[in-house]
């Protein structure tokens, strides 16, 4: 058992992500969105932070970049594996944590999140080292979830039932373009935000969390953390229910988030 409470906390998104695979159809699409907003060219090389089953990487390896993906989980990490098979293209995959890059300063010409980075629990951290790994002149963009919306709620939600230990930042603060700019303040130029808007297919409001509950990494820890208290899961059940019926028509949820990007000085 670790006494260091930011690896006692990887140590358990590490476990938690692992079933992520299934949301990968609903990541696909987004990725296109990072790959042309972050205007990478084919003689880039990338980097994808919390690449997952590696949707972003591939995306980005298909128009012509050469890309590295890296993400918490070996078991995602083997699947992106599988993907890049599938897809015939060029990937270096491996597993490791952003708080702690395993490459060379000022390795990449861009580095790409979707939705990952944001996970880490120390910001600053993170953003040292997807600095440090960037050249001069060169971008990162990343998509994340603001807070006022509707998968940002839906983390304040499960923080209600499962809070964050002392320390740990919320992910959702990323979604808020006032704390982006914060966190990068003058190593940035030419900082941008701009809209996305994905869909969720669910058949019904039951469908959707079915679905979200095995598979979304901190919904899967707080379902693990209630097996014992059945009145607190019900609870969160219903609310969970309650805040996604106030996004879902025509079959899918509707989910906007924040895409942001900026040159290194
Ligand atoms: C919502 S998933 C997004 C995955 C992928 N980018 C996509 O769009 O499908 C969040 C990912 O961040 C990864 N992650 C969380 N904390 C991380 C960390 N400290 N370092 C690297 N990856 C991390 C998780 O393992 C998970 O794969």
């Amino acid at each position: 058992m670790t006494r260091d409470p930011y690896l006692a906390f990887k140590m358990g998104q590490k476990a938690s992500w692992g079933a992520f695979s299934p949301l990968e159809a609903v990541t696909t699409v987004p990725s296109a969105t990072l790959v042309n907003f972050s205007r990478l060219a084919a003689h880039h090389t990338v980097l994808d932070v919390g690449c997952g089953t590696g949707v972003v990487a591939i995306t980005a390896a298909r128009a012509g970049a050469k890309v590295f993906g890296l993400d918490l989980s070996p078991v995602l990490i083997e699947r992106a594996k599988e993907n890049k098979n599938i897809a015939k293209v060029e990937v270096e995959l491996q597993e490791g944590d952003v708080e702690a890059l395993p490459y060379a300063d000022h390795f990449f010409d861009v580095v790409l999140s979707q939705f990952g980075h944001m996970f880490a629990p120390r910001p600053t951290v993170a953003v040292r080292e997807m600095l440090r790994v960037l050249k001069p002149g060169g971008t990162i963009a990343f998509s994340t979830w603001p807070p006022g919306l509707f998968v940002g709620r839906l983390f304040r939600l499960v923080e209600k039932y499962s809070p964050l230990p002392t320390g740990i930042s919320s992910p959702s603060l990323w979604g808020d373009p006032t704390f982006v700019r914060e966190q990068f303040g003058d190593k940035l130029e030419e900082l941008v935000f701009d809209q996305g808007f994905m869909q969720f297919p669910a058949l019904s409001l039951g469908h959707y969390r079915n679905t979200i509950e095995p598979t979304l990494g901190p919904i899967v820890k707080l379902i693990h953390e209630s097996k014992t208290d059945l009145t607190q899961l019900n609870h969160f059940r219903l609310e969970l229910e309650a805040l996604a019926a106030q996004y879902y028509a025509e079959n899918h949820i509707h989910q906007h988030y924040l895409l942001s990007r900026g040159k290194k000085i």
